[in-house]
């Protein structure tokens, strides 16, 4: 339940910290990305180094370091995860959170953070029952803020009693009951279509025009929608990679055959997402027969090819629509434009000549575009968290526009 998962490890400062190494281990072992948050005290009890180390990820200290990324870190931190959990979480972070004091990294991400937090509370018996405590774990608990522990039991400082934090073995399975209780079928019951590779322009029987595209990227969104419910179908150009489970694929090699397979199927879809690079020309004569080389040069003719995407943006009802731009040059204003003329409601856009985006790269660095001109950078990522990201997206807007 675990796999794939992102989640924010806030560490504050309590004994328990160094227990928190342990929770990342697990988390990690079971496939879980964790991002790893520490308050200025917590690195007393434990270093940055050890989390890092464990976490293979970044850890965030301080609200004025010098940035991991370009984009405002802790907003992004905060949107991209599935869950948070504060552990330890001292008297002062529940504090903090009761009354939206931001007045650090992790409180700030914290302020920010739209999906579940959970909380392990460590702390010394007296400071735990103490009524301020008390209030404030109440005001948590009325939004939802979702509790850990604490257990009873030997506390460091000498004494027995509530505050203890709870297992690590113990949280973690807390947050896998919570993924098995909140498998996100959000797209359950909904039918997408997602277009993939790149077409295949044939001269004759061995030989094609065709483009750099791998396919990653469309396989990987037709397997985040499929991870939320979807029923998904995937109009495939050739690619070597392996169809994603509960996936039905429809293989084509042409721009056309791309066209007539999506034209056929798009009444009935209710998001369609067209990641495949379409050969914009074919030649006018396919060949029946190898050609012969003759030494002289060789002028080929091309024609255009259907714009499936454009046709889709004229006939579309109900559909949501989401293309694609791979740019080499003002990769948003050609973006906004191209979504505009083809009359998507949703853009991808890329600069495919920087490094770690692109064709055949596992990693890719987009922005989206939306209809009414907001727009949403993202950092490099995988093309699979982009796909979930996306898939995200495209849920919020589809709930907002239902309310
Ligand atoms: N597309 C399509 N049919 C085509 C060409 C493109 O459906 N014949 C779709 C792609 O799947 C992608 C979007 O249109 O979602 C943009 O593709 P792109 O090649 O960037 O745009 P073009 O319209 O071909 O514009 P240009 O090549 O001039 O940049």
């Amino acid at each position: 339940m675990l796999e794939g998962k992102r989640i924010l490890l806030g560490v504050t400062g309590g004994i328990a910290a160094y227990k928190s190494v342990e929770i990342v281990s697990r988390l990690r072992k079971k496939g879980a990305e964790v991002y790893v948050v520490m308050t200025k005290s917590a690195t007393e009890f434990v270093t940055p180094i050890t989390f890092r180390s464990i976490s293979a990820n970044p850890v965030y200290t301080s609200m004025f370091d010098e940035p991991k990324t370009w984009n405002i870190e802790h907003i992004s931190l905060a949107e991209q995860v599935d869950v948070a959990l504060v552990a330890p979480a001292t008297a002062n972070i529940l504090a903090k959170m009761a009354t939206g004091i931001a007045d650090d990294f992790l409180s700030t991400v914290l302020l920010a953070v739209k999906s579940p937090i959970f909380v392990a509370p460590a702390m010394n018996d007296a400071m735990y029952h103490h009524p301020a405590t008390q209030k404030n774990l109440g005001t948590l608990q009325e939004r939802d803020i979702r509790f850990i522990g604490p257990t009873k039991g030997f506390q460091a400082c000498g004494t027995e009693g509530d505050g203890r934090m709870s297992e690590p073995l113990d949280i973690v399975e807390e947050l896998e009951n919570y993924f098995t209780q909140h498998k996100t079928r959000e797209m359950s019951g909904k039918k997408v279509l997602v277009t993939a590779g790149g077409t295949r322009e044939p001269l004759d029987p061995v030989r094609y025009i065709g483009n750099f595209s791998s396919g990653k990227m469309g396989y990987a969104i037709a397997q985040a929608f499929a991870e939320v419910g979807a029923q998904v179908t995937l109009v495939s150009a050739p690619s070597e990679i392996a169809v994603p489970s509960g996936v039905e694929v429809v293989q084509i090699s042409t721009a056309e055959e791309m066209y007539s397979e999506v034209l056929q199927r798009f009444p009935e879809q209710d998001i369609v997402v067209k990641a495949a690079a379409v050969a914009d020309y074919r030649p006018v004569v396919r060949e029946t027969q190898k050609m012969k080389k003759s030494g002289q040069r060789l002028q080929l003719e091309l024609v255009p090819n259907p714009d499936i995407l454009t046709t889709l943006g004229q006939k579309k009802q109900h559909q949501f629509i989401v293309g694609f731009a791979a740019e080499t040059q003002n990769p948003l204003d050609n973006g906004l434009e191209k979504m505009k003329r083809k009359n998507s409601d949703m853009l991808v856009v890329n600069d495919v000549t920087l490094p770690g985006a692109g064709f055949g790269t596992d990693t890719n660095i987009v922005s989206f575009l939306f209809a009414n001109g907001s727009r949403r950078d993202l950092p490099k990522m995988s093309k699979l968290e982009i796909a979930r990201q996306l898939v995200k997206e495209i849920a919020n807007l589809r709930s907002k526009t239902k309310e």
